[in-house]
């Protein structure tokens, strides 16, 4: 066997029921005396479930203030609003409640809380350059998902759109991982079946990039197959009972094997191909990822180590299986699954390809894909 490393410095709780161990965690972090805390979440779920204030509810004797409203995606410039909102306060913890939004707000605004920027292009040449700024006292990170999909609770990098420049940006810095995950598969129950299904499928695809990425390793397959296996085997019972709190924990927990797994690795063409449809046609991320998922995997194939376990994995015996798999899961949640149905137009499909090679992760893809296969890939979808 080669060399590999692994790192990931994360600590991590896991269980249902487990969020009700934040005073613990916060007691041991250096209590009330250390800790000035922001409570940062998005704009919906969170309240409606009751979470919210059972979270606020555990930082009783804590100088804490609440921070709702981070939008699904976030943009540069909501990154800069959020800045600006919060800068005049004092905190050097943020526990993030929310999907990967708004986990990866609190790690922009952690990582850029030093950060002088005062509007959008300044801002943005800093997030384009990734140019972190360093800082004496860091402010930490603590990530309570309340999805199974985005694995960012234990990666070190966020995620920033720019509608205005039609790109998309990684903040990327081992600073990012956030100190703390608490992954408590309670705080998914409520989600309905559309969000529950693109978290997942997300979640796939983190994990089946993990697995034939240029940087996969022994252990990043380990964790691969075990995420796979979870969400093929049990989101289609999910989705038929969305309360169901076993289900939910196994999807909670591939999620974040998942992200363990392309922590280290980073993700490969899915993704890449994936961001203009969801910056230009508004498509799920998890959805748009998981669209091409089977025909990826049929062009990698010859080249995956291991491969017979990772068709195992998945419960199939050849690529197009998967491409088949992903349909039922989108029809079962009414999701669409062409690009058609979307408002993307065949006359897009050029553009499209153009814009479908994000660097540092069309790259880690295990073989080269030309325009040629895009353009097959994308009027197959379509
Ligand atoms: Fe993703």
């Amino acid at each position: 066997m080669a060399t590999s490393t692994y790192y990931n410095p994360v600590r991590l709780t896991f269980g249902r029921g487990s969020h009700t161990a934040l005073p613990y965690l916060l007691q041991a972090a250096g209590g009330q005396n250390k800790l000035s805390i922001m409570l940062l979440f998005g704009t919906r779920s969170l309240k409606a479930a009751g979470h919210l204030d059972a979270i606020a509810k555990l930082l009783a004797g804590y100088r804490y203030f609440l921070q709702g409203g981070v939008p699904g995606n976030p943009d540069i410039d909501d990154i800069l609003r959020f800045k600006k909102m919060t800068d005049d306060f004092n905190y050097n913890l943020i526990i993030a409640a929310g999907g990967g939004s708004v986990i990866d707000m609190a790690k922009a605004l952690a990582a850029l809380r030093p950060a002088g920027a005062s509007s959008v292009p300044e801002l943005r040449e800093i997030v384009k350059e990734n140019r972190l700024p360093e800082s004496e006292e860091g402010v930490q990170v603590w990530a309570l998902p309340t999805t199974a999909g985005s694995g960012s609770e234990v990666t070190p990098w966020a995620t920033v759109w720019d509608r205005e420049e039609k790109a998309k940006y990684s903040l990327a810095d081992p600073r990012l991982f956030p100190q703390a995950a608490i992954v408590d598969p309670l705080l998914t129950v409520s989600l309905p079946a559309y969000m529950t299904a693109s978290s997942a499928l997300d979640a796939l695809c983190h994990a089946a990039e993990a697995y034939w990425s240029k940087n996969s390793t022994f252990l990043v397959r380990l964790y691969a197959l075990q995420a796979i296996k979870l969400i093929t085997g049990s989101l289609q019972n999910l989705l038929a009972d969305l309360s169901n709190e076993k289900l939910r924990e196994k999807l909670s927990y591939a999620s974040l094997l998942a992200g363990l797994a392309f922590s280290n690795t980073k993700t490969t063409a899915c993704h890449s191909i994936s961001y203009p449809l969801t910056l230009s046609y508004g498509i799920i991320h998890g959805v748009a990822a998981s669209l091409m998922l089977g025909q990826v995997l049929e062009k990698n194939l010859p080249v995956i180590e291991e491969r017979d376990a990772l068709l195992e994995a998945f419960g199939v015996r050849k690529p197009a299986e998967v491409t088949e798999w992903v349909r039922a899961v989108l029809a079962q949640a009414g999701i669409p699954a062409r690009l058609r149905d979307y408002g993307v137009r065949e006359g897009d499909l050029p553009d499209l390809v153009d814009r479908s090679s994000t660097p540092g992760r069309m790259d880690n893809n295990p073989v080269e894909i030309d325009r040629q296969f895009l353009s097959e890939l994308l009027s197959g979808i379509y």
